[in-house]
């Protein structure tokens, strides 16, 4: 990928085990495209080395609050000027300590008091340090503050202990730090207006154990979702079965089949403004779902199909109002396929992209050929979330110059 988001974090860790997991989240930053600048505490040198974070970030590392060279260079006035958003990742109980009380003792937590920059922090410690009522309270006040929290994950710990306190994966806090970066200063373009959208797979029963699918994450779709959200829109997902969390401020309707997803989406349509259909729907149902589990018996089971309705077509035919964006996702004749599919189904705009061979479904990047009916626009390979926000961007304008 390339540079897309010219924005400075400084990357905070504090003296945690989960430090080393930092390396990974500060090559996803700079992958990502942002400007990285690492901060660690004394204890976290203990568990990492700081010439780890200089070769990945290309930057000398910041350690030293009273370090006469250092503040002759980027001293921590300028470093907490330099930020855009300041991410501690570890952030120890021991630093969210200092933090709540708003000590100044080394650099980093000089630096964030210094600073006008978002703070964000990724927990990270033995659960029940986590479910300490010092901890919880301490976190509480840094929560009143605006300070923005990602995780604890729940799981494994490296003490052998199963709860929460895990920090978030690298991956997962790249996204959500590209998230909160890209939602900064965005104009609320679609506030008063409601934006529904379906997302996710859905499931065709064959028996009470078995059903059809497709391998639809619903990430692109709950990505749109947040991007629709930080607009300013009132937003619905009709959403299929993922493992994907809801997105803060956003209104999940859960279904399984085609069906379900039908009746609900056109339900929730009328009080729609917007509509974007990004579930991968099952075009074909069983005829027949067996109330058992199918015994096997000879060689071949010949399953009986019925089509389903067209969520999409339906949708754009019940109301001329709506502004109705369809999603086609395709291996082959990418760009074909989308203009009659835009055409057939009375779409104002439809989105196509490659599927198959390691692309589209359940990654983490997309690439997008946005067309309208006199225009069109390629967004190349990026993750998801960055494309949402564009995407979103050129929705609005499409939505603009058509209701205008
Ligand atoms: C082996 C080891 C692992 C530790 N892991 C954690 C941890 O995961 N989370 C945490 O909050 N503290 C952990 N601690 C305690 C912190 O390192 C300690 O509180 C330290 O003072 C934190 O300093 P800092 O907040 O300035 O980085 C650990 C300590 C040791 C010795």
């Amino acid at each position: 990928m390339t540079n897309q988001i010219n924005k400075n974090i400084v990357v905070g860790i504090s003296g945690g085990i989960a430090a080393y997991k930092s390396a990974e989240l500060v090559r996803g930053l700079i992958k990502a495209g942002t400007n990285v600048r690492v901060c660690m505490t004394a204890a976290a040198m203990q568990f990492i080395t700081p010439l780890t974070f200089q070769a990945l970030s290309g930057n000398p590392v910041h350690s030293d609050l009273l370090d006469t060279d250092a503040e002759a260079g980027m001293g921590h006035i300028e470093l907490a000027r330099w930020a855009d958003m300041i991410l501690i990742a570890p952030a120890s109980a021991d630093f969210m300590a200092r933090l709540s009380i708003g000590m100044a003792n080394d650099l980093l937590s000089t630096l964030c008091l210094a600073s006008t920059a978002p703070i964000h922090l990724a927990p990270a410690m033995n659960r029940v340090m986590w479910d300490n009522p010092a901890t919880q309270h301490n976190l509480h006040i840094l929560l009143q503050r605006g300070i923005k929290t990602h995780g604890p994950a729940s799981g494994e710990q490296a003490c052998g202990e199963i709860g929460a306190g895990r920090m978030l994966e690298p991956s997962e806090l790249v996204h959500q730090s590209l998230t909160a970066l890209a939602c900064m200063d965005k104009p609320q373009f679609l506030q008063g207006k409601h934006v529904l959208l379906t997302a996710g797979p859905t499931r065709e029963a064959i028996d009470p154990v078995r059903y059809i699918t497709n391998r639809s994450s619903g990430k692109m779709g709950y990505s749109i979702a947040i991007a629709a959200r930080d607009l300013g829109a009132t937003v619905t997902i009709i959403s299929g079965p993922v493992s994907l969390a809801p997105p803060q401020g956003v209104e999940v309707i859960k279904v399984e089949s085609a069906e379900e997803m039908h009746t609900a989406t056109l339900r929730a349509a009328k009080n729609a403004d917007i509509f974007i259909a990004t579930a991968a729907v099952s075009d074909f149902a069983t005829k027949e779902i067996f109330t058992k589990k199918i015994k096997k018996s000879g060689e071949h089971l010949h399953l009986q199909l019925k089509q389903n309705a067209d969520i999409l077509a339906d949708v754009s035919h019940q109301s001329d109002d709506l502004f109705t964006v369809g999603f086609a996702a395709e291996t082959h004749n990418l760009m074909e396929y989308a203009r009659s599919k835009l055409d057939r189904k009375k779409l104002d705009l439809i989105v196509a992209n490659p599927v198959g061979e390691g692309k589209g479904f359940d990654q983490d990047t997309n690439q997008l050929e946005i067309i309208w009916h006199d225009g069109h626009l390629s967004l190349p390979e990026k993750d998801k979330q960055l494309l949402a926000y564009e995407l979103m961007d050129i929705i609005v304008e499409r939505y603009n110059s058509h209701f205008g």
